[in-house]
């Protein structure tokens, strides 16, 4: 079922409850949020499974909206995003499960190489799975409309 609520807020649905953490100082500083995000972000368009996704895309300006999207709908959600829903920013990629699969072991494994406590761990990874369908599902819708077959 397509939700309308999805279609008009910068955080279409948010697994996470409101936190008393604040995601940069778990992370140890905005210099070293940012540098994990720019390891992730190396990772993933280096990367043999989705690196093609990435071609046309400008890596500094993805880790600068990372940021601030995360800080946004993680712990206690102080940081400001302006960019499109996750829905929107995905809508024209056709991304196949085992493709979001691999992004989010990517991540899984960013987060335990710095070193991220567990709890802001736990958070990032569900917020991350929850946002699944957001992702994966506008790229069948896309495949659809371009009349690919299974
Ligand atoms: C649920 C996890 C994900 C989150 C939170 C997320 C978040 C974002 C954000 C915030 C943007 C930038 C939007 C903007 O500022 O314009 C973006 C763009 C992008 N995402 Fe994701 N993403 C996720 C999953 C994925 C997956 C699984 C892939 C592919 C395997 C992917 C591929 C891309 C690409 C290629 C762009 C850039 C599009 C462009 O350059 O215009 N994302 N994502």
């Amino acid at each position: 079922m397509t939700s309308s609520f999805a279609l008009c807020t910068a955080t279409p649905y948010n697994s996470q409850s409101l936190a008393d953490w604040n995601l940069i100082e778990e992370c140890g500083g905005e210099a070293a949020l940012r540098e994990l995000l720019r390891d992730f972000y190396d990772r993933i368009f280096d990367d043999v499974i989705i690196g093609f996704l990435f071609a046309n895309s400008d890596k500094e300006a993805l880790i600068d909206s990372q940021f601030h999207y995360v800080t946004s709908v993680l712990g206690d959600r102080s940081g400001e995003y302006g960019g499109p829903t996750i829905r929107a920013a995905h809508k024209e990629l056709p991304i196949l499960p085992g493709q979001f699969d691999r992004r989010h072991m990517l991540l899984k494994l960013v987060l335990l190489e710095y070193g991220v406590p567990d709890h802001v761990t736990q958070a990032w990874l569900e917020l991350d799975t929850s946002l699944r369908e957001f992702v994966v599902n506008m790229g069948a819708t896309k495949r659809d409309e371009l009349g690919a077959k299974d």
